[in-house]
Order: structure tokens, then sequence, then C-alpha cells
């Protein structure tokens, strides 16, 4: 039996057809652009504002959908579009609403505003101007599911151990070795950010030379991750190193990171399972400590003790036709108090090696702190042993 379809509906469907295939670019921008109390939380008028700004954009309809949150004292602005990743409009939109935002946390005297500014003008990219970014852009799947990650108080290399466990430890990711989707593994772009070159490497294949160079965190970050079977982007990171743009210790990176759930990815379980761990990562008080990573709440990212511990806070959208909908905020589950805890105890333990290694960083990684302006005290009062 033939259905009969009036041209009306047959308009309609070749429109959803045409939405539904539409590419959809997903931008999370984020910046410190003044902390509210010093570096431990973000302002709730700055917060307001820049939802009103990025409502105003997408009156304009210069951005689709957008949610703006905060991790810490770090801005987050979460942007879907249709321009694509790194597009000079988006970016010149985000470093409009951190200029802004900057004056008005200078008006109200908020700490460090405009921390992350380090560029007096914008000149067509946010590359090297001090806020993150991270983007990626995809044709919409028929229910596309999506985490955006945001810490605080640490360095772009705090995903490496998550990326590597979601996409190449079946272990953490069932779906490695169940899912026909995900056996063929995923492939890695690595980032070495002090000689600023990349390299991809594939998994299973490559796992062991991937992990010895994602083992050091505060040099090789995995920027991109694509799946196996059909080069599909499934993850990205910010990778942007403030002390290696500035030149000097100006705050932590802060980093954010996007993932894609389901459906021939990670299931949203098997993404957040590596947070049940608090690993250690650098950062923390003055960047200059490790400290486990804790999984928070919205409510919850806000360090306070010894300027931390480091946050890591979870949102899953639930795209639709580009639209973000609501945020479901993913660690505002009793599982992952046990981690809470975890982290609480560790925090008690590090601490009480106070200005020693392995609380502190190692002089290495020092070497973009303040300390060595304290160390040029001592220049010329050395005597040479012999
Ligand atoms: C770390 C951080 C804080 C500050 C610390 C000192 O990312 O933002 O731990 O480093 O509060 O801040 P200043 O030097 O501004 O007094
Ligand atoms: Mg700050
Ligand atoms: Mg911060």
């Amino acid at each position: 039996m033939f259905l009969k379809i009036t041209s009306a509906e047959r308009m309609k469907n070749t429109e959803k057809r045409r939405i539904d295939s539409m590419k959809v670019t997903i931008s999370v921008i984020k910046a410190d652009i003044g902390g509210f109390v010093g570096h431990s939380h973000s302002h709730p008028d700055i917060l307001k504002y820049a939802d009103e700004l990025l409502s105003a954009a997408k009156d304009e309809k210069t951005v689709t959908d957008f949610h703006v949150a905060h991790c810490g004292d770090d801005l987050e602005l979460i942007m879907t579009h249709g321009k694509g990743v790194q597009d000079k409009g988006i970016h010149a939109l985000a470093w409009d609403i951190f200029t802004k935002c900057t004056e008005k946390a200078k008006s109200m005297k908020l700490y460090g505003a405009g921390q992350d500014m380090l560029k007096d003008s914008f000149s067509g990219n946010l590359k090297g101007m001090g806020p993150g970014f991270a983007e990626m852009e995809f044709e919409e799947r028929e229910s596309e599911p999506l985490i955006v990650f945001m810490a605080d108080k640490t360095e772009p290399g705090a995903w490496n151990l998550p990326l590597y466990r979601m996409f190449a430890d079946p272990f953490s990711t069932a779906g490695l070795v169940i899912d026909p989707k995900v056996t063929k593994g995923f492939t890695f772009e690595v980032h070495d950010v002090k000689k600023n070159r990349s390299i991809t490497m594939s998994t299973p294949n490559q796992s062991y030379q991937l992990l010895s160079l994602i083992g050091t965190p505060s040099r090789f970050v995995i920027k991109h991750v694509f799946r196996n079977l059909d080069s599909e982007i499934a993850a990205v990171s910010s990778t942007e190193r403030l002390g290696l743009i500035a030149g000097r210790y100006v705050g932590k990176d802060d980093p954010v990171m996007i993932v894609r759930a389901q459906s021939g990815f990670p299931a949203v379980g098997e993404i957040l399972e590596p947070f049940a761990f608090p690993y250690m990562v650098a950062g923390w008080m003055r960047g200059s400590h490790h400290g486990p990573f804790m999984p928070v709440s919205q409510n919850d990212a806000k360090p306070t003790r010894f300027d931390g511990p480091p946050r890591v806070l979870a949102l899953g959208f639930q795209l639709c036709n580009g639209m973000l909908g609501l945020p479901s905020d993913m660690f505002s589950d009793p599982s992952f108090d046990l981690a809470r805890q975890k982290a609480n105890e560790i925090t008690d333990y590090i601490r009480r090696h106070g200005p020693f290694e392995p609380a502190r960083l190692s002089s290495d990684e020092m070497e973009y702190t303040t300390l060595p302006q304290v160390m040029k005290d001592l220049e010329g009062k050395w005597n040479r042993l012999d």
C-alpha cells in the first residue's frame, strides 16, 4: 500500500533532511578575565553579562545556541554555530565578550581582571592571544550526546590520562572490546608544545609509543582523537600554554575539552569513568604544585583549599539541530563521592610536604612559574666547589 505524501509534507521532509545533514560546529572558548574572590570563583554579575552578550549574538544569528559556565575563575563560553573551527567571526565575538567582561571586572575591582588577555587587540584568531579554545565540526548524528569538560588550576596535559583511558584502555572503555564500531581503535594527534610540532599515533598498535609521550603531560598534549573506522572526530582539547605564549608566569591554562559520546564512541559512562580516580595533575597553588584532580558539580567548581585542589567540571549536552539545549551536570552524582573523598585524602597527604618535591613541581617545570625571579637574587652569591 502506498502512503500519500502531500507536496507540503515532502518539502517539510526535505527541509528536515537538510537540517539533519547540516554540519554543526561546537566552540568552547574560555578565559580568566577576573576572579571572585581572589582566583577561586567567578562573579555572578560577570556570568550574567556574558549571557546577555551571547543572547544578543544569538538574536543576530552569529551563534545558533550557547551556554555560559564557569570553572573556578574561568569564564567558559560554550557555543554552537555553522561556521567551522577557528572562524574569525566566532573568535572575534569571544574576544569582544572577554574584553567587555574584563572592563566590567575592572570596574568591580575583581581580582586579576583581564588575566588571560595577553594581547591588546584582536588580529583574526585567538591563537597566541591568551584565551583557550577547543572546537570541532561534525555532521550531527540522529542523536548527538557530547560532554564538555572544563578545568581550573591545571594545565592542558591534564586531559592526557583520561583521553587515553577513554579511547585506548579496554579496562575503562568496554566498547573497545565489545562494540564493532569501536574495536578498530582511535588515532591520537599529539602536540609537542615546547617544540611546536605534532605527531599522530594509532591505537591499539602504537599504544606504548603514545604512552611514552603523553606520560609527560607538561610537554606532550593530546589535541584531537579520531575514530579509526571512519576518521570521524571524537574529541578535541585546548592546548594553549599561557606561560609559553607570554614567556612569564600568568596563571594556569585551565584547559577545556569536548568529547562525543555513544553509538560508536565511548558511552557517557565510559567517558566519565577515568575521573572516578582523582589522578595527580600539575597546577594548584601558584601553578607550582601537584594535586589530585577533583571531579565536581557546577556548584562546587570553586577551588578554595590552597587554591584548589584542581577541579574538573563536566556538562553534558544532547544536541538538537545545532541547539545545545539544557546542560546536564555530569559529576553531580553520588557515585563520584568516593573520588572526591580520595582527592581530599590525597590533598591532606601531599600538602604535608610543604615546599618539597613532589608536592612542588620539578625544577624543570618550575621554570614556568615565578620561582626563577626569586632565584635571581642568589645570582653571584654562590661559592664554587672544587
Ligand atoms: C593558580 C592560581 C593561584 C595564584 C595564587 C597567587 O593558577 O591562579 O593559585 O597563583 O593565588 O596569586 P597572585 O600572584 O595573583 O597573588
Ligand atoms: Mg585567576
Ligand atoms: Mg583559573
